[in-house]
């Protein structure tokens, strides 16, 4: 068979799942409960009153599910660690039975062959601290988070070489703090810039204990993963390009400028004043330079319009974030496909994003640590045959093998997610995963994209 479009050696081929869409457990062996926990108890935040419980189950399931990886030829997989489990009440009591579970997950991984990317936030913040704390809103949460890590990279770090602070800063900070529609579900205009804040902080100082104690010994690397769509400037006037430049600002620049260049964009500071809160100097010389790899989710793209003569029509349409703040209108063009979570399939507009943070961030070693879609897959006759997903990875994997060849430093790409679970407020009506799973059974089916991606990491190409 010919490779069109090769790879490059040693490209990193992955899989990626989240800790509370996949374990269940919720209260196993000494787990404590997280925002999420208590979230999906409250009647009308998730659809169809679905929760975490037992997800996939697998917390009992991982070497089944590892095996599954196995077969696939999966060279790296991303999952997270539950804080609440390993820390009940988020600091001081270690629980050693969620401390063995995430040993046993690691060694089975690398039985296996598969390099372990460990996401230490992936949004199941211990109740506790939304108590205690006030979440990511409290003077104490990045200590908080810090200890936390510090924790994980002293049990874990002599064989988990890869680390990922925080998933999606903007998704905690925005849909859990601005529109309210995940967990905690608090709704405010002024908020998600003060969260926003935290998680930076958090993440740096999670990054700061790592170099300092354990990096040079342990020699992985440490980073953040945001995630951000496409913006097409609507058309070509001066306006419209300005308004989809702000939004990838207001977007991905929010979290990547402090890292890269050590503070806001200038335009997010303009617009917002005091309601973007400050880091001091010393603050902004910790965070400048804290991730070694450029993590990125990416899903879709919308056009983007100037919105400064109507700003009444801000829309709140799709991913905008708190659109008023930037003035931009988002739209997307009739014809483009769409997945079950009605977001447009665009696979140029990954390109450009690559290519827009290659220009941006002086050409970073980047890491897709998340793609994928969600469709109405059905079992029949004990086959998934997912073909749409099989042609929206098609077309982003092509998309992403131009951003290489232009010169993107891509080094690796992984796929959301290895197996169906519970997409947040969305319950189990979306399915991202190339493996079914049986609802009731739980058992595992890998649908037909999971035959075709093995494929493609056994040819390291298309
Ligand atoms: C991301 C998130 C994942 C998954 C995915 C699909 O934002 O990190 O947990 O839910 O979206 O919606």
């Amino acid at each position: 068979m010919t490779i069109d479009k090769p790879f490059p050696v040693d490209f990193l081929w992955g899989s990626a799942t989240s800790s509370y869409q996949i374990e269940g457990g919720y209260l196993s062996d000494g787990k404590g409960p997280s925002i999420w926990d208590v979230f999906c108890m409250i009647p009308g935040k998730v659809y169809n009153q679905d929760h975490g419980n037992i997800a996939c189950d697998h917390y009992h399931r991982f070497r089944e599910d590892v095996a599954l990886m196995k077969q696939l030829g999966l060279k790296a997989y991303r999952f997270s660690i539950s804080w609440p489990r390993v820390l009940p009440a988020g600091r001081g009591a270690v629980n050693q039975a969620g401390l063995d579970f995430y040993n046993a997950l690691i060694d089975e991984l690398l039985q296996a062959g598969i390099e372990p990317w460990v996401t230490l936030y992936h949004w199941d913040l211990p109740a506790a601290l939304e108590f205690e704390l006030h979440g990511w809103l409290g003077e104490g949460i990045s200590d908080a988070f810090a200890e936390y890590a510090d924790l994980c990279f002293q049990h874990f770090g002599d064989r988990v070489k890869n680390w990922i602070t925080i998933n999606e800063a903007w998704v905690v900070a925005i849909l859990g703090y601005g529109h309210g529609v995940f967990a905690p579900g608090i709704q405010s205009k002024d908020l998600p810039y003060l969260a926003g804040h935290n998680l930076l902080k958090a993440h740096a100082k999670a990054v700061d204990v790592y170099r300092k104690k354990y990096q040079s010994q342990q020699q992985g690397k440490i980073g953040i993963t945001n995630n951000c769509d496409w913006r097409e400037p609507l058309t070509d006037s001066p306006a419209d390009r300005d308004a989809a430049e702000r939004a990838l600002e207001f977007f991905l620049a929010w979290f990547a400028d402090p890292i890269y260049n050590g503070d806001y964009p200038a335009c997010m500071r303009e617009r917002l004043g005091e309601r973007l809160p400050s880091f001091s100097a010393a603050e902004k010389e910790l965070i400048k330079g804290s991730s070694d790899f450029f993590g990125l989710n990416h899903y879709t793209t919308m056009y983007a319009s100037d919105a400064t003569q109507n700003s009444e029509a801000g829309s709140v349409y799709g991913n905008g974030g708190l659109s008023e703040d930037q003035d931009v209108n988002l739209s997307v063009a009739p014809d483009w496909p769409q997945t079950a979570m009605q977001w447009a399939i665009v696979p140029w507009g990954c390109r450009k994003l690559l290519q827009w943070i290659e220009a941006r961030y002086n050409n970073p070693p980047i890491y897709i640590t998340e793609n994928g879609c969600a469709f109405d897959d059905q079992l029949i006759d004990g086959k998934v045959a997912d073909l749409e997903r099989i042609a929206f990875f098609e077309g982003y994997l092509s998309a992403i093998h131009e951003a290489i060849s232009s010169g993107v430093n891509l080094q690796g790409y992984f796929i959301w997610s290895l197996l169906d679970n519970f997409e947040w407020a969305s319950g189990y009506s979306k399915k991202f995963g190339i493996t079914y799973v049986e609802e009731g059974t739980l058992q595992r089916v890998p649908k037909d994209s999971a035959k075709w991606y093995g494929e493609v990491i056994s040819r390291n190409g298309l």
